[in-house]
């Protein structure tokens, strides 16, 4: 098990070093000193920060005990480890994926620097606290750092659930995640009626819905944001990826298309923190440069939007 009081001084003391709000510019010769502190930004009403580039599993780690896929994701958790990287996502909704999560963090040297986020999922209230046991057991970890509601799904008897477990210290955080576009209204409503500390949601380059609404509405209730897909499930690789890099992407120190579309997404001055999924180191390696890049401001933030989709 993780000791939890050790994580939270040493992430409290990377917090200091490298808390950089959104919104302000840092000139592109600073960004790439690889000693150069990572990106981080805080979660609001708390003295805690997280790296603004995190790790999603569905699909990527959802693979069966097969030794040499197994080890490939251990290889994936590692780079993003030794990268920075804080916030792992997942859900007992991703098949094996919270049992492969728990190998492979079995395998790290180091695990005091990640940030553990999953979910409940059941439409059944009885079976939560299973859930949340089996989730404890797979990750090999305790307390988890952040328990969401999966898409809303029988909110109304799990949110007093994960309350009642964040009173006792089973959990640190309470969160609802919801994604490309479903149960928006209702989850406006929660926002402005929960006692919550997260929400998950989808916003990419090409998917914005979240901005004009739900994201000011977090920001302003002083809740984190947390964003999935957003690489739009891969998709914008298949979209964008066989043309040049825009112009804008090399002025703000983007190697590859990965850190373009991930630095539009954390640019966004409510949103704390992405979760990319890979299945591949490389790619790994690519999303976490993010990490060592400047924000740009909002007016460049929009410069980008503009120069892939327009
Ligand atoms: N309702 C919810 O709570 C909810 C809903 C959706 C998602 N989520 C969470 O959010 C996470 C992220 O969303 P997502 O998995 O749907 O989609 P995503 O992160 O937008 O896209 C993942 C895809 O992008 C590819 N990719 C990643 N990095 C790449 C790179 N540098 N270059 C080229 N391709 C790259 C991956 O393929 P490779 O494996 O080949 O790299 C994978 O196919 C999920 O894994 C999950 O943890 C939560």
């Amino acid at each position: 098990m993780i000791n939890h009081h050790r994580r939270r001084l040493l992430r409290n003391s990377f917090a200091t070093l490298a808390t950089i709000s959104a919104g302000c510019a840092i000139p592109a010769r600073d960004l790439l000193a690889s000693t150069s502190p990572v990106l981080r930004k805080p979660i609001p009403g708390t003295d805690e920060s997280v790296p603004v580039i995190g790790m999603g599993t569905w699909i990527t780690f959802d693979v069966p005990a097969q030794a040499n896929l197994r080890a490939r994701r251990a290889s994936v958790l590692q780079r993003f480890v030794e990268m920075g990287g804080g916030m792992i996502d997942s859900s007992p909704m991703y098949g094996y994926a919270e049992e492969v999560l728990g190998e492979s963090i079995a395998t790290l040297k180091k695990t005091d620097t990640l940030f553990n986020a999953s979910k409940i999922w059941t439409p059944f209230a009885g079976n939560a606290n299973a859930q949340m046991a089996d989730t404890e057991k797979q990750w090999g970890v305790k307390p988890m750092d952040l328990m969401y509601v999966h898409n809303l799904v029988k909110w109304q008897d799990h949110l007093p659930k994960l309350q009642q477990w964040k009173d006792e210290g089973r959990i640190r955080y309470i969160g609802l995640s919801t994604s490309h576009g479903r149960r928006h209204a209702e989850m406006e409503s929660l926002i402005k009626s929960e006692p919550i500390d997260f929400v998950q949601l989808t916003l990419n380059i090409e998917d914005t819905e979240t901005e004009e609404r739900l994201i000011p509405l977090a920001q302003d209730k002083g809740i984190a944001v947390v964003v999935n897909r957003p690489f739009q499930r891969g998709t914008l690789f298949s979209k964008y990826a066989g043309n040049p890099l825009p112009g804008l992407a090399g002025d703000l120190g983007c190697r590859n298309w990965a850190q373009y579309f991930l630095l539009y997404v954390v640019s966004h001055p409510g949103v704390t923190c992405a979760i990319p999924a890979t299945s591949q180191v490389a790619h790994m390696q690519e999303n976490m440069g993010t990490l060592k890049l400047p924000l740009p401001d909002f007016k460049t933030r929009a410069l980008i939007r503009k120069s892939v989709t327009a």
